[in-house]
């Protein structure tokens, strides 16, 4: 089924977006951009440090769009000290211009657009560390309704964000809390001091608290002129990674797009967060553990985080823990191509996890149109398969197809007699055993170049200076003696397939004795004598349709050895036909084609289909 939301679905009618403003907007920010950067360059500018030329200019179009939404008479926020005593001419009056464009938008509009300046603005270093990368209105108001959905009720919820930003949850929250059929009938008063209880934020950056603070004020505006108070919603500034090891809370919804990247942790972090820690930590992983404790125990979390977690050996242990205590009960997945994420580069879903008897989680695939979000569900799903491994998501309605037929299949390669682990040479490390020749102590060095689909090639166009290797005492754990499968660990991702295998030839391995494998190389060795004939294993990863399975393990271009261990295959009576249709068939294209169909059959796809994910991948 498909669905679309358009902008505004659940905006109060006063609130209903026009094109004029946005365009307006779109040229008075790139105007004050240009003023803004060349004041960084300037020499008044220069001893400013830029995060507080980008609040000074915001501040300004804060101020300006409150006076201009506003009677002007009541001040309900603290003025932002901008300490910038040098803001050039312009930009006071492109700030009013712009405070006014974003008057006729909705306030939700409106706090979006400003974060969009305030973050184009800030440092490229601090931006990153911070992960600010402000949610877009439909995509908070699409998570929203997936709260509702799994059971949030606004005229009862608790609720926070632990990385608020400008606001893009908390104002459409509260918006949602005071324009609650139940609620709006009661005095103003008291719908004050119930949102006051009900929702709070924390936020690490000052100025973005600040933006937070004076949004929610903006939106409950006429009910505060109605109180004749403002609003007193809690917004903290603070570390929220910190206040989790001090601080105990409950809530019924715990919502956030957090921040993301690798992070050091202080020794008392890593070890109050190490329940949810193997390796390093990365932000969004620390957040989700965070909002496990933070949320009561049937409460509901609501993320919008990258798809990593679902695979990543590092969040092995997170994965354990999401799914014991809180597993998903719908999955958004973005498409990346789509530019719904300005600068994200990641592939980012978004998630609710709480109480899940059915273990069923429904998927659902989210793209942008001109005027919206197109919204396709993709079916629902066990997602999670046995301890500590990868989850399984569907990024196309094929491969839910496809996941529907494999989340029934049992068969893995180490059921077949293999085992997977990366080539061991990590050939920065001993540049001074890579040869140019071969002498009686080299092996070939097997770099990734050597891999092609079905075909192993030993003939180096970019590592021609370097196809063998010295091996010295004691290094006999860098080589590959046994039957083996190799499998490209990255791909590049205009590359039609994520998965390039390809047998070593027995031949060769006995006319050199044993390989070198490189690092950026995946090796399935045969770990048994009833290993399936490596050939077949290789020619089966190829197919459009194993690549496809795999694509639910990975949205990544990485090729890992625990994603290839977690992969469901078809039974071994597949793998010797394919291996019979290899030794029988001398045309490369019917061979191709013939294993193609049998390991469609045993993912109950049909060739017709098989053709069709490859026109729409060479699309
Ligand atoms: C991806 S942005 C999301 C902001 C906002 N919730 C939204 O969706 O637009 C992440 C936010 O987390 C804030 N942040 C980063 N580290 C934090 C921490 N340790 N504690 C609290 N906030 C943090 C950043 O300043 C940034 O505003």
């Amino acid at each position: 089924m498909t669905t679309k939301l358009h902008r505004h679905s659940q905006a109060p009618a006063s609130d209903c977006y026009e094109q004029g403003p946005k365009k307006r907007w779109q040229t008075l920010r790139s105007a004050m951009l240009e003023v803004a950067f060349d004041w960084r360059q300037s020499s008044a500018g220069r001893d400013l440090p830029a995060k507080k030329i980008a609040e000074a200019s915001c501040s300004l179009v804060v101020n300006a769009l409150w006076n201009r939404r506003t009677d002007g008479e009541r001040r309900w926020f603290q003025p932002w000290r901008a300490h910038a005593s040098t803001v050039p001419l312009q930009l006071p009056r492109l700030a009013k211009q712009a405070g006014a464009a974003l008057a006729e938008l909705s306030v939700i509009d409106a706090s979006f657009l400003t974060g969009t300046l305030y973050t184009a603005l800030l440092p490229p270093g601090l931006r990153a560390a911070r992960g600010a990368h402000y949610t877009p209105p439909l995509l908070a108001e699409r998570l929203l309704n997936l709260a509702s959905t799994a059971g949030a009720d606004w005229s009862t919820v608790t609720a926070i964000d632990p990385a608020c930003g400008g606001g893009a949850f908390l104002v459409p929250l509260a918006n949602r809390i005071l324009h609650d059929h139940r609620w709006r009938r009661r005095p103003p008063h008291e719908r004050l001091e119930d949102l006051e209880k009900r929702l709070c934020g924390i936020e690490i950056d000052r100025f973005a608290a600040w933006m937070s603070r004076v949004f929610l004020q903006l939106l409950a505006y006429p009910i505060t002129v109605e109180a004749d108070r403002p609003l007193r919603l809690p917004i903290r500034e603070g570390d929220s990674l910190r206040l989790a090891v001090e601080e105990r809370k409950q809530f019924d919804l715990v919502i956030a797009n957090p921040p993301f990247g690798r992070v050091s942790l202080r020794p008392e972090q890593r070890r109050f967060f190490s329940r949810s820690l193997y390796g390093h930590a990365n932000l969004y992983g620390l957040f989700l553990d965070l909002a496990l404790r933070w949320r009561k125990p049937d409460g509901l979390i609501a993320f919008i985080t990258p798809t990593s977690f679902l695979g990543g050996q590092y969040f092995s242990r997170l994965r354990d823990l999401l799914r014991r205590d809180a597993p998903p009960l719908t999955i958004d997945v973005v498409e990346t191509r789509t530019g719904i994420f300005d600068d994200v580069q990641q592939e980012t879903c978004l998630t609710v996890f709480g109480p899940n008897k059915t273990k069923s989680t429904t998927v659902h695939l989210l793209s942008a149109t001109d005027d919206g979000l197109r919204i396709e569900r993709a079916g629902a799903f066990t997602v999670y398969g046995s301890k500590g491994s990868p989850w399984f998501l569907p990024r196309s309605q094929v491969q839910a197809r496809i996941l529907e037929k494999a989340a029934t299949m049992k068969t893995r390669l180490h059921h077949l007699g293999y085992k997977c682990s990366t080539g061991p040479l990590v050939w920065n490390r001993h540049k001074d055993q890579l040869r140019k020749r071969v002498d009686k102590r080299t092996f070939p060095l097997i770099w990734a170049e050597a891999v092609r689909p079905n075909a192993f090639r030993f003939r180096y166009r970019s590592r021609s200076a370097t196809p063998f290797f010295a091996i010295r005492e004691g290094q006999d754990h860098l080589l590959c003696l046994d039957p083996c499968i190799l499998i490209q660990r990255t791909t590049a991702k205009e590359q039609q397939r994520r998965l390039v295998a390809c047998a070593v030839p027995e031949s060769f391995l006995t006319h050199w004795r044993g390989i070198v494998v490189e690092n950026h190389v995946n090796v399935a060795r045969a770990v048994s004598p009833q290993a399936v004939d490596a050939a077949a294993v290789a020619a089966v990863l190829n197919t459009v349709v194993v690549d496809q399975a795999f694509r639910c393990l990975s949205g990544s271009v990485a090729v890992s050895v625990t994603e290839l261990h977690a992969l469901p295959l078809p039974s071994r009576d597949v793998f010797d036909r394919v291996a019979d249709v290899l030794a029988k068939t001398t045309s490369r294209k019917v061979r191709l084609l013939t294993v193609e169909n049998l390991v469609a059959r045993a993912y109950g796809v049909s060739l017709e289909e098989v053709e069709a994910i490859n026109e729409a991948s060479l699309a």
